[in-house]
């Protein structure tokens, strides 16, 4: 008898979302999460780590490059995400990658210096993973890794060698990244970051009368068989909520 392979999943925290998707992401695995502003790339993000705590018991790191890790904190509050309680356990680490950027002096723990360079900024999300022993990872945003090294054009390289060391450490990642109109146009900013992650989850609006609806699309996600249907989602008081018997029109 040939032994039967299967894939360990992880739950991500969002409900209506696993099901989709054969119960979870494949452990260890990197998705990229991409969209246009304001699609949710954060929230989704940040609900994976949390919900990985509060849940599932396990450890997860946020490497914020966007929004100061303070604004999140206080975002993530109306969602009734209380992301310091779960720092002060050492269970989630926020890294600050804004304020040495826009030179103001940062209280925070774990802060990434302005100008960075491919082999520190890597390594020092390695140990911070290490630290805390962390099974969920999420970086937001590529484009912003891409802003801050001395040539936009190696970011091809250092996400070759992120998603190498990620891989190598075991922890399932998400990373976001833009797309004006990723239904119709690129579905990245890059061109390219949809090859490097192994799963690919778009956000998007469609307008229905005269309104923006939210829905995801799972436009790759390697060892999982996966609809290529539209889901309508809302992000609400709990966050983000997927909808899989839902109807987009
Ligand atoms: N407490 C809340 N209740 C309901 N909806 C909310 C709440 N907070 C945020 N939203 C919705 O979520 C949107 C922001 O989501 P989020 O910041 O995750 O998007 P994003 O894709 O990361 O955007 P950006 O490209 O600007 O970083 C808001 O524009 C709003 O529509
Ligand atoms: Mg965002």
């Amino acid at each position: 008898m040939t032994p039967k392979y299967t894939v360990e999943r992880v739950k991500s925290g969002i409900p209506g979302f696993d099901e989709l998707i054969e119960g979870g992401f494949p452990r260890g695995t990197t998705v990229l999460v991409t969209g246009p502003t304001g699609s949710g790339k954060t929230t989704f993000g940040v609900q994976f780590v949390y919900k990985g705590v509060e849940l599932y018991d396990e450890p997860g790191v946020i490497v914020t490059l966007e929004e100061r890790a303070q604004d999140i904190r206080k975002e993530m509050l109306a969602f009734g995400w209380d992301l310091e309680k779960y720092e002060r356990e050492g269970k989630i680490a926020i890294v600050d990658g804004v304020s040495s950027v826009v030179g103001l002096p940062s209280e925070e723990q774990y802060v990434l210096e302005g100008n960075l360079n491919p082999e520190d900024f890597l390594r020092y999300i390695y140990r911070v993973v290490k630290a805390i022993d962390a099974k969920r990872l999420v970086i937001d945003s590529i484009p912003s890794i891409a802003f801050r090294l001395r040539e936009e054009s190696k970011i091809r390289e250092v996400l070759l060698q992120l998603n190498t060391i990620l891989l190598e450490m075991g922890v399932t990642s998400i990373l976001t990244t833009e797309a004006a109109d990723p239904a119709h146009g690129r579905i990245s900013r890059y061109g390219m970051e949809e090859y490097i992650a192994r799963g690919v989850v778009l956000l998007d609006f469609v307008e229905k009368d005269v309104e923006l609806k939210r829905y995801l699309l799972i436009r790759k996600m390697r060892e999982t068989s996966h609809s290529m249907k539209k889901y309508p989602f809302e992000i609400n008081d709990r966050g983000v909520v997927v909808y899989p018997s839902g109807e987009l029109y």
